[in-house]
């Protein structure tokens, strides 16, 4: 039977690593990360969800919109995984913890509330990344920060792309 590291077997790795970022500094890099990780495996499944979901006039262009922005999603997933990585840290493995940030409405929203939905959860990554990606600067973990900057520009997009979905009146509303 395969047997399981040990927590100080895993510190002890990260300790070993010499990369000019001290262990309190990817430390404190792989939390930001977990938590960016967390949140965007949430919204890839929420905007996946409201990809099936969705439905009126709209269909076909959010239909396509949602599938571009959860497959970008994706695709930033891994990458925040391999690099908590490559910090020497594990990538999240809690069963039944992760993600933790997702709440299911109990019933789906209209096409608009959707779009709204998402455009503010797209809003809160870009506040959290921005916050992460200037601590990253600050302890000189840049590869880190490109991956933050990377993700703030996915979001960015997103959120525009959304925001110009509604109009006045249902970006008021929400
Ligand atoms: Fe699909």
């Amino acid at each position: 039977m395969a047997k399981a590291r040990s927590k100080q077997a895993d510190a002890d790795a990260a300790e070993a690593m010499d990369i000019g970022l001290s262990i309190d500094k990817r430390s404190q890099s792989a939390k930001a990360l977990n938590e960016t990780l967390d949140g965007t495996y949430s919204l890839m499944v929420l905007t996946h969800v409201y990809h099936w979901n969705v439905r009126g006039p709209l269909f076909g262009q959010l239909h396509k919109l949602l599938q571009e922005q959860y497959e970008a999603l994706f695709a930033s997933v891994d990458e925040i995984a391999e690099r908590i990585r490559q910090l020497g840290f594990d990538a999240p493995v809690n069963p039944g913890k992760f993600p933790s940030g997702i709440q299911m409405p109990g019933s789906l929203p209209d096409e608009f509330g959707m779009v709204a939905d998402l455009k503010r959860r797209n809003e809160a990554a870009i506040r959290t990344l921005r916050k992460a990606s200037s601590d990253a600067d600050e302890a000189k973990d840049y590869v880190t920060q490109d991956l933050c900057n990377k993700c703030l520009a996915h979001h960015e997009k997103a959120a525009w792309m959304l925001r110009a979905s509604l109009d006045s009146e249902q970006r008021d509303g929400q």
